[in-house]
């Protein structure tokens, strides 16, 4: 059972996924992030890193709209996932991608992945890259699948526990005109 805890039922989230149909049958919607999507994001930020951006971190990459650009994933009008990146000349920094715990493990990861980089791709980007934690194997086995490459690490960037970051770069995000998310 789909557990998503009292705490954000201020969004009004649905208890289990049953409510929803069950999660095989959710229907995901991506579109941009807006200033009234930040309550969710931040739910979904709180459960995913164990140091989430702040609200007011959020706030200031809408202040700069040409360069930061903000997807999420919603189900039934609830943020369950979201993803960033920075337009720098023709590379995607990316900047955060978070799952709602509740809901990884059915291509919503994936899903926001591939819109991102064709957003970055119709911006006129070409490359794209980001730094992951060295013990994050779920976010490198996904962006490994998408064809992106461990090329350096940067030694104790995390100053929370000291831990190496992956720099993971994906040279051609063109590729992703011609693959589709399974
Ligand atoms: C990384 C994250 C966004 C993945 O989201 P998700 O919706 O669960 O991922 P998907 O269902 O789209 O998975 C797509 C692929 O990613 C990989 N993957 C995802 N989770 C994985 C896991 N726990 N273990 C191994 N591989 C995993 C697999 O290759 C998977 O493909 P498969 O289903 O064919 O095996 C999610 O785990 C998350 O929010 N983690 C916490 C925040 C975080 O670490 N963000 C990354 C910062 S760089």
């Amino acid at each position: 059972m789909l557990n998503l805890g009292q705490e954000h039922n201020g969004q009004g989230l649905p208890d289990s996924a049953t409510e929803v149909g069950g999660l095989e049958n959710l229907e995901i919607e991506i579109r941009e992030m807006r200033p009234e999507d930040l309550d969710g994001v931040l739910w979904v930020e709180q459960s995913s890193f164990r140091t989430p951006w702040t609200r007011t971190m959020f706030e200031d990459e809408f202040k700069n709209p040409d360069m930061a650009h903000y997807l999420i994933a919603r189900c039934k009008e609830h943020v369950v996932g979201y993803m960033g990146f920075w337009k720098i000349t023709k590379e995607a920094h990316i900047t955060n991608l978070a799952v709602h715990p509740a809901f990884r493990r059915h291509k919503i990861g994936e899903r926001l992945l591939f819109a991102a980089m064709r957003l970055a791709r119709r911006l006129g980007m070409e490359r794209a890259t980001l730094e992951v934690r060295a013990s994050n194997e779920a976010a490198q086995k996904l962006y490994e699948k998408y064809g992106f490459q461990l090329v350096a690490l940067r030694k104790k960037y995390y100053n929370d526990n000291n831990e190496d970051a992956w720099i993971m770069w994906m040279n051609n995000i063109k590729a992703f005109e011609n693959i589709r998310p399974e």
